[in-house]
């Protein structure tokens, strides 16, 4: 492939977030070629491959086994992940695999050993990541308007739906922290950094005490900042977060799905004076599948999506631990994975 041919790249699951946004961010991007869509149903294949002008592929394992994909987006449930991470990777496919990947430390780890060893891209989506408004506020914080930073406060939750959706579903890896409060905590390290320590969590459950609806994290860096994370599943919608310095704070509200065509706010206020700070709009999933291609293109771009994937998975993994989480939601220890493809 030369640098200028576009990645042939596919799609693990006729999924929901494919449908609505990704694969149509896949068919703007340039340096991408979709070129099939997988499914375990070959009507579902079929209605993706008919909308998106693409192949229908019946069977996930299929798909893998073709050598005219050199990329593949993973949009399985949470509980998938891992396990479709590792099929693709060890045939030879660039991986972006949706949020959340893992709630394994050691599993994160692996994956990107496998990726670095095999000379493949491995990111995970959080696609908010790439929108512009994020830097705006770190501009912002870096130009002095905030003082020193304090406290960020971030907030995802959404009100129920069907329950027979895959976020409730215990066995898939649903749950609050994995669908919503992955994006707070994830927010929590573009401010907080590498040093970041999860000082205490809580998760509230179900009815039936198995997948948990809502929770609160507290962290903090190693100079006092702290961030409060709220997330849940059972929540008037809400997507936001506020960083609060010695001398000003900004507001971001659409933080982590603001519409692709509309421009967003940022509030800043310091003392009296409130400013309201446009930010161009912009399509945040065409911009993470665009860095995506730039990893697949550029191994000097890949180390850095990876290490996120491996610091996103112990930020998870710690909270589950601080909140003591009931067996099912524990990532398993090291060493006693199954290196398993689901049929
Ligand atoms: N980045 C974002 O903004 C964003 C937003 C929403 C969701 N997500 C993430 O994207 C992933 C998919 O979420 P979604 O809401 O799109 O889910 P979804 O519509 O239920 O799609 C999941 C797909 O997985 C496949 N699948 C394989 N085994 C399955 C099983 N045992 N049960 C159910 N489905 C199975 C199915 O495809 P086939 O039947 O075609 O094989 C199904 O269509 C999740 O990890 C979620 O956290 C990300």
């Amino acid at each position: 492939m030369s640098d200028t041919e576009p990645t042939g790249i596919a799609v693990l699951g006729a999924a929901d977030i494919a449908w609505r946004r990704t694969i149509p961010a896949l068919l703007g991007c340039p340096r991408l070629r979709l070129v099939a869509v997988a499914s375990r149903t070959p009507d579902k294949a079929r209605a993706f491959a008919d909308r998106f002008g693409c192949e229908a592929v019946t069977g996930y394992e299929r798909l893998l086994a073709r050598d005219d994909i050199a990329a593949v987006y993973i949009p399985l449930p949470n509980a998938l992940h891992e396990a479709w991470a590792e099929a693709a990777l060890r045939a030879g496919k660039h991986v972006l695999v949706e949020k959340s990947l893992t709630v394994s430390t050691a599993a994160a780890q692996h994956l990107a050993r496998l990726a670095r060893e095999r000379g493949l891209a491995f990111m995970e989506n959080f696609a908010f990541l790439h929108h512009p408004q994020h830097q705006r506020v770190r501009d912002l914080v870096a130009e002095g308007a905030l003082g020193t930073p304090r406290v960020l406060t971030a907030s995802f939750g959404i009100p129920r739906a069907d329950p027979a959706l895959i976020r409730y579903s215990v066995p898939l890896a649903g749950g609050a922290l994995r669908e919503t409060g992955c994006y707070p905590l994830r927010a929590a390290q573009l401010f907080l950094g590498d040093g970041l320590d999860v000082l205490g969590a809580r998760l509230g459950y179900d009815e039936d005490g198995g997948c948990d609806m809502s929770g609160s994290v507290l962290l903090a860096d190693d100079t006092g900042l702290t961030a409060q994370c709220d997330f849940g599943l059972d929540h008037a919608y809400r997507n936001t977060y506020a960083l609060w310095g010695s001398e000003g704070r900004v507001e971001v509200d659409w933080a982590f799905t603001p519409p692709p065509g509309r421009p967003t706010l940022l509030r800043l206020r310091r003392g009296e004076h409130t400013e309201d700070i446009t930010v161009p709009a912009a399509d945040q999933f065409l911009r993470a599948v665009t860095a995506f291609a730039e990893a697949c293109a550029d191994p000097a771009a890949r180390a850095p999506h990876a290490a996120d994937a491996v610091r996103q998975a112990t930020v998870l993994a710690t909270v589950l631990d601080r909140a003591g989480a009931p067996a099912p939601a524990r990532p398993e220890p090291a060493g006693t994975r199954r290196s398993h493809v689901p049929g």
